[in-house]
């Protein structure tokens, strides 16, 4: 037997219906906020996520699945949706259109992780970007968005953690403040943030090492080294976020694994979910567009991993609807009511009626426990007495009711 590869799952038919119920409360929640699909490549030139993701991050040192094409072009899986985004939005001329580009994804996304709950090697995001603006009232909107998606769909238990990182001129000092309070414990930081002192001094202040946590709990806060304008900035998304009655917990220790985040940053944790407890990441990327080659464009979004919303869903106790369930079996009990129940369902099916027939040759007992199966509302019996009326024996599984239906009445019977 071949396994499919680990850090991958299938996606059966016992749980697609969760994902079509989430992929469609997105869009319709999307749609209310003026957001539009955009699809990008699978994989795209390594540059873009080398240039973009940026090169002192685990994403592209460690988790990237990169390779050659037969024409040697270095091609890598997509790690995440945004750097895709933004090469989209530089490469199609969507500066010219009109701003803000509000844009969203669902996407499959690849990582070369240590695969656990919540932590896959190939995985989902749903994720918005909104391109064009640099005002704070649209990452409030964002947040906003985010906030509104976990409502909808009832999720319970998130906790919304907001921090500003700053631009290119306040993080520089800030980054030079930690390091020097960093220096003297050197020694005691784990062997990866070792490596982050130089490379990237803010990603020591998430580490989950025990060590590391008890050593940042006094370090300087990046809240005290704003500049002007990030503060005002980050005072406006307050501003807004409260405006909108959402809650949020300032935390000066989230400061994202991507290099492109600048000003907002953001994340939704869940406590009941294990280790992998962020749903929910995002931020302001002011220089992404301009580093991947296009227009000085300002941008924010997030993306949430599906697989993690589910597990949340679940653990919030929300029951998903089933919509794809038949409403209709059909149980013939000979040769000629079985073409009579073939036609009859498939000019129901054109009609939008979801039924199924008998495939296997069943007994009508063994046909009422698989529409039982089937979670039908109704059973349509066509025994020889039927097919000479010209009838069916219409049950009602919900009440246990009977009646014989006319052919021609079956669509006004059984439609809602
Ligand atoms: P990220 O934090 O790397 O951000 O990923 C976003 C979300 O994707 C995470 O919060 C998590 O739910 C999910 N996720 C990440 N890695 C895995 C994995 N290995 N298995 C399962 N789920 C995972 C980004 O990707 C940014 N592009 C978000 C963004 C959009 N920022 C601005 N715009």
């Amino acid at each position: 037997m071949i396994n499919a590869p680990k850090g991958t799952k299938d996606l059966l038919p016992i749980d697609s219906y969760k994902w079509q119920y989430v992929e469609k409360t997105a869009r319709e929640t999307a749609k209310a906020f003026g957001i539009s699909e955009i699809r990008t490549p699978t994989f795209e030139h390594t540059e873009v996520f080398l240039r973009g993701v940026g090169e002192g991050t685990d994403i592209v040192n460690k988790e990237m699945y990169t390779f050659n094409d037969k024409g040697g072009r270095s091609i890598t899986l997509k790690p995440e949706g945004t750097a895709g985004v933004a090469r989209a939005f530089i490469e199609n001329g969507m500066a010219n259109t009109a701003l803000p580009a509000k844009l969203f994804y669902i996407t499959q996304c690849f990582r070369y992780e240590r695969p656990q709950a919540g932590r896959l090697r190939e995985f989902h995001q749903f994720g918005i970007e909104f391109l064009g603006s640099k005002e704070a009232d649209i990452d409030a909107e964002a947040i906003l968005f985010a906030k509104t998606f976990f409502d909808k769909l009832g999720v319970k238990g998130l906790t919304l953690y907001i921090n500003s990182i700053g631009c290119k001129n306040c993080r520089g000092k800030y980054e030079e403040a930690l390091k020097d309070y960093l220096k003297s414990q050197y020694d005691n930081l784990c062997p990866l943030c070792r490596e982050r002192f130089e490379k990237n001094p803010l990603r020591i202040l998430d580490c989950k090492n025990e060590d590391c946590k008890i050593i940042t709990a006094n370090a300087p806060r990046i809240l005290d080294y704003l500049c002007d304008e990030c503060q005002t900035h980050f005072d406006k998304v307050q501003t807004y976020l409260n405006l909108s009655g959402v809650e949020f917990k300032i935390n000066a220790n989230i400061v994202r694994g991507l290099d492109y985040y600048t000003k907002t940053v953001f994340e939704f944790v869940s406590e009941n979910i294990g280790a992998q407890g962020t749903v929910c990441g995002g931020g302001r990327y002011d220089g992404l567009i301009k580093e991947l080659g296009g227009a000085d464009e300002k941008g924010v979004g997030f993306a949430m991993g599906i697989e993690r919303l589910l597990l949340v869903l679940e653990a919030s106790g929300v029951e998903i609807p089933n919509e794809n369930k038949i409403s209709l079996y059909f149980a013939p009990m000979g040769e000629k009511e079985k073409e009579k129940a073939f036609s009859l369902a498939y000019e129901l099916r054109l009609k939008g009626i979801a039924c199924e027939l008998d495939h296997m040759s069943r007994g009508i007992k063994a046909q009422f426990k698989y529409a039982d199966k089937l979670g039908v509302k109704y059973v349509a019996v066509i025994g020889s007495t039927e097919l000479e009326k010209g009838v069916v024996k219409l049950k009602n599984m919900q009440n246990g009711n009977e009646e014989e239906v006319a052919y021609a009445n079956l669509y006004q019977a059984v439609k809602d």
